[in-house]
């Protein structure tokens, strides 16, 4: 087993080379390279991530690598090509702009494949193997880390290019999960690094209710969290290059807590104005409320939320009392 994995290692090494010499050196990649540069990706990020491209071909991998004495089996165990049913192998990725996906010692475990137009899948990632385990990695990590530790959080984003355009901006302390929900193993990964994370996922809907599946998961991690929100309907890449990093070093600066993030959402979903709308905030906030163990802090809440939908204070109180019996611990000590 680990001679076998020592091997996938070593594959991947060589298919990283492969794509980055397609992209690079070969007549296949300048539309690819074309590409890259209308997004704003340049040759020195092209570099440092080893971005690359595989073109477009049922065996330009697989007979390079048969060549040089790759078996068919380790091709296949590494998710680089399949079996065909009629015997033999052919390329996962084929005409797709490729992402090295990285562990945290700088070891190739996968690849991100995108279209290079508007066709579907848009992207394709390799499946998983040994060493390519999605809810245990974060895209960008190894190059993130030193970043990660000197400011004292980590900023999550949805998508690959998010984190390179963030690094490309200097805006170093960012990993993409990837494509996937946020786990719990990759918050425990990360708390290694800083006891802070940042969510920047997208403005969008999908990129909304990712953020709140994302809170849940870790909930009782014991991660400090806030929220970045990113104006009109954009992701950090497209926010970066139309607004520059400055701007999105302001909105990380802005992230809001944990709990006003709550406050914020519960406040527009809600009509407080009506007795179900006060209802429906005290019921969302209550949970999060009774998990709070400053008490100052937490009367400031309460007083906040009493004047926006005007319940009485002690009505809050007592609903936060009722919510659960670590919530109710939690509540006296700070009386004592
Ligand atoms: P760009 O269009 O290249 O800027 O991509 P994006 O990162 O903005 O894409 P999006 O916000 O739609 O998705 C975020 C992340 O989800 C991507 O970076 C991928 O990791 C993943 N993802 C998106 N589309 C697909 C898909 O079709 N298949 C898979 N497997 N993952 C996807
Ligand atoms: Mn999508
Ligand atoms: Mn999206
Ligand atoms: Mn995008
Ligand atoms: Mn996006």
């Amino acid at each position: 087993r680990e001679r076998e994995i020592a091997k996938l290692y070593k594959v991947h090494e060589m298919a990283r080379d492969f794509f980055h010499a397609c992209l690079t050196k070969t007549k296949y990649g300048i539309q690819a390279k074309t590409y890259f540069l209308q997004r704003g990706i340049n040759e020195k990020i092209i570099a440092d991530f080893k971005l690359g491209f595989a073109p477009q071909s049922w065996s330009k991998l697989s007979e390079a690598f048969q060549k040089r004495g790759i078996s068919d089996e380790l091709l296949i165990e590494s998710g680089l090509a399949a079996e065909r049913s009629s015997g033999g192998v052919y390329d996962r990725f084929r005409n797709r702009v490729i992402i090295p996906i990285c562990d945290e010692r700088s070891r190739v475990v996968g690849f991100g494949g995108r279209v290079l137009d508007d066709s579907q899948p848009k992207y394709l990632n390799s499946s998983e193997t040994l060493i390519f385990n999605k809810r245990r990695l974060l895209f960008g990590l190894d190059q993130a880390a030193k970043s990660i530790k000197e400011s004292g959080f980590v900023i999550v984003v949805e998508g690959y290019m998010d984190a390179i355009t963030a690094h490309n901006s200097g805006i170093k302390n960012v990993v993409a999960s990837l494509g996937t929900a946020f786990t719990l193993e990759q918050c425990k990964k990360i708390l290694r690094y800083a006891p802070e994370i940042r969510f920047a996922y997208d403005s969008d809907s999908a990129g909304q209710n990712a953020t709140i599946r994302a809170l849940s998961i870790i909930r009782g991690s014991g991660a400090n969290v806030r929220i970045i929100s990113i104006p009109d309907g954009k992701d950090p890449d497209e926010y970066i290059r139309k607004h520059g990093s400055a701007q999105f070093r302001k909105l990380i600066q802005d992230a809001l807590p944990l709990v006003e993030y709550q406050m914020k959402r519960a406040f527009s979903e809600h009509d407080y104005s009506t007795l179900e709308g006060k209802v429906a905030v005290v019921e969302k906030l209550t949970p999060i409320l009774a998990e709070m163990n400053n008490a100052v802090e937490l009367n400031a809440y309460i007083t906040r939320i009493s004047q926006v939908i005007g319940v009485d204070e002690g009505a809050i109180r007592s609903e936060i009392h009722k919510s659960s019996g670590l919530a109710r611990t939690r509540m006296v000590k700070p009386l004592n």
